[in-house]
């Protein structure tokens, strides 16, 4: 969804081309989560004297891809590329339409009037638009767009021109606006009354700031200010600024840039220093210095916010050789279950011991709980029912899996002995986070399964596991998903690792989870044989795929994964529930996809076949190498390694992950980036 990128060079030389670039890259970075236009906002003037230019701010927006804004920027005969800024502040967008149809007027930056003396870029919504909006008109406000986030550059500029001193800071401004804003949103401002400045805050949406210097910086742990409580630090309306205040590099005339971005991936090539600002920071840069005040302190707070060290290479976000990421991010899968299971799982102890270091404190307390509740959406809804039989089996409690837009709808009754998993690649999932806030208010134990390191949901959880299967940037989830399936594994031998009667099957896991990197190769070898099924398949209007137990979620995931990116129909269907419905869809021309592996449900699998196959259906098989019984049903087959039946999910994914990424590029759509679809859904 919405990307926000900003930059900001102070006492650091950098032609207009240079900024113009930097935020083209930086919104190009952001192009995977899914948006239909983007803007950017840049001082205007062509003065030699860069102090004078940022008097005027020039906004270029444009509907479609990031390449159009960029066409459309170098065709502004009004701006000088090659004049230098000593200091400049540049802020870009993508905008993924929800007020409003994309067209320029609707994309972002959005600003406060015909002058653009505020603009602004958000991510998330605007809940309150509506009063705002009348109560901004009635002031004699005129609105030129259809969005939301019009409100809050007015709202500001409202603020400013009934402003009670000359001495106002920008981020006293901003702090009073967010006081007005119900809903969810990440904010970055500029203004024309604030040159070479730039304030961001958050509330619900992700917000990080990336630093980079030559210089020695100031800290290491930037103090957050208080406007009123305990601290009584700053009260004053001006934003204290000093030295053990804030960050800023050491020594005269030294220079320091910062990224605003709503995703590291925007930033890690500038920097791996990172900020992770919290909900209500208020994050100011003024001359080169950084500050982060919040309102009042609460009970909890971290009165200070680290600079960290982003893990992610810039590599891990580049294509490399392959043709899309989804394709990378499949043959990355051998790779990234071992990245989950990385010092956790203990291959050479005898008794085979999990550790998951974020659990450890907790495990005891998981153990005597009522349930277990499994919460996500999309791949990670699908990544809880693929692991809900183990879970049951393996922590003998009742496992109830959820997806978080109906389990809120539902206002479904939580206890505080209950323990909530909260299932999330990007961490943010706005209904996913809801339901997190749902479970924590009633008392509930959460725990967060997010691949994203220092998310709302990683953050916000009592505790939790890091799937560790590197950034994924394909908007159709496939290493993420078999990274949270081995992780939930692993938490289900963890709970039950002091069972005697469970050791034999303990034994049996862990030893297929020690082989499964290598079965993975073995499935992502069969990528030309899937390549020429595709061929056959990829002018079908629909795709069945059918299974039943542990390889259900598979069936639903796979059908996921065909729609997504192939935009054919596609359902995934349990295989005990075929003459209860989907057999009258049975004919010759149907194709069936049947996943048939050597467990506990062969037979009834089987019996599913025969049925198909006297509708005279073709089935196409998904079963194991020595199946020869069902191979002799089938249409077509495609062959599988032997691994435990829990595990097995991981395997037969793999299939269908590559059949929808060849059917994709068969039908000539965009893999990485389907119509409609966003990466990180971070609204309602
Ligand atoms: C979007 C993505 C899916 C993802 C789902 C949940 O729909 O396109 O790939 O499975 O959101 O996202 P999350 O980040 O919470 O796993």
């Amino acid at each position: 969804m919405c990307g926000i990128f900003a930059y900001l060079n102070y006492n650091v030389p950098r032609s207009r081309k240079h900024i113009l670039d930097t935020l083209v890259k930086g919104l190009q970075r952001l192009e995977y989560r899914g948006y239909d236009s983007a803007g950017v906002a840049v001082d205007g003037g062509n003065d030699k004297n860069w102090d004078n230019n940022s008097k005027v701010i020039q906004l270029i927006k444009k509907r479609g891809k990031v390449k159009a804004l960029q066409d459309e920027i170098y065709k502004q005969d009004s701006l000088d590329f090659d004049i230098e800024f000593e200091t400049h502040v540049g802020i870009a967008h993508t905008r993924w339409a929800t007020h409003g149809e994309p067209n320029a007027v609707n994309s972002h930056p959005q600003r406060s009037d015909k002058n653009n003396e505020f603009v602004v870029i958000h991510n998330g919504i605007i809940t309150n638009y509506k009063d705002l909006k009348k109560f901004l008109e009635s002031k004699g406000y005129e609105f030129e767009s259809e969005t939301d986030t019009e409100t809050i550059p007015k709202l500001l500029k409202y603020m400013y021109d009934n402003r009670e001193s000359d001495e106002i800071s920008l981020s006293t401004l901003v702090e009073r606006v967010t006081q007005q804003l119900e809903g969810a949103f990440a904010l970055v401002f500029k203004s024309v009354h604030f040159p070479g400045q730039v304030v961001g805050t958050r509330r619900g949406g992700p917000l990080l700031i990336g630093v980079q210097s030559k210089h020695k910086l100031s800290t290491d742990h930037i103090p957050v200010l208080y406007r009123c409580g305990k601290e009584k630090k700053a009260v004053s309306t001006l934003p204290r600024v000093d030295g053990d205040t804030c960050l800023y590099p050491i020594g005269e005339e030294t220079g320091v840039e910062y990224y605003f971005a709503s995703d590291a991936s925007a930033i890690i090539e500038h920097t791996n220093r990172v900020i992770f600002l919290e909900d209500d920071d208020v994050a100011a840069v003024v001359d080169g210095r950084l500050s982060i005040h919040r309102i009042k302190r609460t009970a909890g707070d971290d009165p200070a916010r680290a600079i960290q060290t982003l893990q992610m290479e810039l590599q891990q976000i580049m294509k490399g050789s392959y043709s899309s990421f989804m394709q990378k991010e499949i043959f990355e899968q051998p790779e990234s279950v071992v990245n989950t299971m990385r010092g956790r799982v203990n291959f050479d102890d005898f008794t085979g011991t999990v550790l998951l270091g974020g659990l450890k404190d907790h495990i005891r307390e998981i153990r005597r709980c009522r349930r277990l509740i499994v919460i996500g959406c999309g791949t990670s809804y699908h990544a809880g029912v693929a692991t809900r039989q183990i879970l049951e089996e393996l922590t003998e409690l009742p496992v109830m899996v959820e997806l978080s837009s109906d389990f809120l709808d539902r206002n479904t009754p939580v206890f505080r002995d209950d323990v909530c998993f909260f299932i999330s690649q990007s961490g943010e999932t706005a209904d996913t986070l809801m339901a997190l806030h749902y479970c924590k208010e009633r008392g509930a134990l959460t725990v967060g399964v997010t691949n994203t390191v220092g998310s709302s949901i990683s953050r916000e959880t009592d505790c939790g596991i890091h799937i560790n299967a590197g950034p994924e940037v394909g908007v159709a989830s496939t290493k993420a998903y078999t990274s949270q399936f081995v992780a939930l594994v692993m938490f289900s031998l963890m709970m039950c690792d002091d069972r005697l009667s469970m050791q034999k099957r303990r034994q049996e896991i862990i030893s297929a989870l020690r082989t499964l990197p290598d079965l993975i190769k073995e499935v992502l070898a069969l990528d030309d044989q899937i390549n020429s099924l595709a061929h056959e398949l990829y002018q079908q209007r629909s795709l069945l795929v059918m299974g039943r137990g542990f390889n259900y979620a598979t069936c639903m995931e796979g059908a996921l994964k065909i729609k997504e990116i192939t935009y054919m129909h596609s359902e995934g269907i349990l295989a005990g529930e075929l003459k209860h419905g989907p057999l009258a869809l049975v004919d010759k021309l149907m194709p069936v996809i049947m996943i048939i592996m050597k467990d506990p449900t062969h037979t009834k699998c089987q019996n599913a076949l025969q049925q198909v196959v006297a509708r005279k259906g073709r089935p196409i098989l998904i079963c194991e190498k020595n199946d020869d019984e069902s191979k002799l049903l089938a249409y077509r087959t495609i062959e599988l390694p032997h691994t435990v039946d829990c595990l097995q999910g991981v395997l037969t994914v793999i299939p269908l992950q590559l059949l929808s990424y060849h059917l994709a590029v068969l039908r000539g759509f965009d893999v990485d980036f389907p119509r409609n679809l966003a990466k990180s859904v971070t609204v309602e």
